[in-house]
């Protein structure tokens, strides 16, 4: 079964075909260029954008594969959570050419495709703990089997690719920041200031499972406090720059580590999947593998291509759901806030 799939939730316009659940392409078009002036994703500029890439890279992506149009058997696409602007740009386009070709049709949910990534290279077996950390989402669910994946908690604020991204504006280092934060903190000294570090009490707080306490993030305090240190102390120095890039990091993967091991122990699982765009992360990394080692938990994390927004995930997400016999009505709408 040959997929193309299509996926356009925020800034990235990306396609895929996916031939009997192996990857034959997949490509991503950034707007990194189009939103860098403004430090942030600017929502029209990005479906505007959308438009622009989407045929091309669609045809690109076929061609890489090496199948025409006439050889697709399905079509997906990502239809939320995301850019209501960004979302119906994508999904419009692979309903229309599904409804012109009489091709079966599938939503995915872009949690899911995330959740789901690291199986494209690694078949993790289920039950696992999947931590989606990203520019837009922070959050733990348990994956329990296909298409069952139980909300275990998320960031009460920011997510921590938008405190990277905060964080990196307020030291000068460009849009998309984490990368550069990243790359800065090797230079630094992890332990050179104390950022606060935001411990929650387990709250029922948007529980989804009665009594079963959530694990939360929240990451708006620690970036105030970096913004608050700059202000009070600016940096002076190259040095003092990273000094505080890589303190700052280590509060974030220490956050992150600190709620997702309890995570695991609460659920008795021992499986990690790290996924989205923040798992890049070069310390967050490190960290991972030594409590891996430390707690006797194995950790999975897809490579890069398919840590970030991509659409061989949603192709794959839509994948097991062809083979088990789903599809969707073309009526299927974006949906902004779409739940898991
Ligand atoms: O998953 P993604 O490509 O897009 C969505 O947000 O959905 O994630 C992008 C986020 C940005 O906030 C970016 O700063 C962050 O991932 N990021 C990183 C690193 N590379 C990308 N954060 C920390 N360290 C990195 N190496
Ligand atoms: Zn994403």
């Amino acid at each position: 079964m040959r997929i193309l799939a299509i996926e356009t939730s925020c800034d990235d316009t990306a396609a895929a075909v996916l031939c009997d659940g192996t990857v034959a392409s997949s490509l991503v078009a950034s707007q990194d260029d189009v939103h860098r002036a403004f430090g942030g994703v600017v929502p029209e500029l990005a479906s505007r954008s959308h438009v622009r890439n989407i045929l091309p890279i669609i045809t690109t992506a076929l061609a890489r594969a090496g199948v025409t149009l006439d050889q697709i058997d399905a079509v997906a696409a990502t239809c939320g959570p995301g850019l209501v602007g960004s979302l119906l740009v994508g999904l419009s386009t692979a309903k229309a050419i599904a409804f012109a070709r009489k091709l079966p049709f599938v939503g995915v949910n872009h949690l899911e495709g995330h959740l789901l990534s690291v199986r494209l290279t690694d078949p993790v077996p289920f039950p696992y703990v999947g931590l989606l950390v990203s520019g837009g989402h922070t959050s733990l669910y348990l994956a329990e089997d296909l298409g069952r994946y139980r909300w275990l908690g998320a960031t009460r604020d920011d997510a921590a690719g938008e405190a990277y991204d905060k964080v990196a504006r307020v030291l000068g280092l460009g849009f998309p920041g984490g990368r550069a934060i990243d790359e800065l903190a090797l230079q630094g000294d992890p332990q050179a200031i104390h950022f606060p570090r935001a411990r929650l009490k387990p709250s029922r707080h948007g529980a989804v499972v009665e009594d079963a306490p959530a694990f939360e993030f929240s990451f708006s305090g620690l970036k105030t406090a970096v913004a608050q240190h700059v202000q009070a102390v600016p940096p002076r120095t190259r040095q003092a720059v990273a000094d505080i890039a890589a303190s700052f990091q280590e509060a974030v993967v220490d956050m992150l580590l600190g709620v997702t091991l309890a995570a695991l122990r609460g659920t008795q699982c021992t499986r990690l999947v790290v996924a989205g765009g923040v798992s890049a992360n070069s310390r967050l990394r490190a960290r991972a593998a030594q409590a891996a080692g430390e707690f006797g938990i194995s950790v999975h994390i897809p490579p890069m291509q398919y840590c970030t927004d991509n659409a061989a995930m949603i192709a794959l997400a839509a994948d097991y759901r062809l083979r088990r016999g789903e599809a969707d009505p073309v009526s299927v709408n974006a949906v902004a806030d779409l739940e898991l």
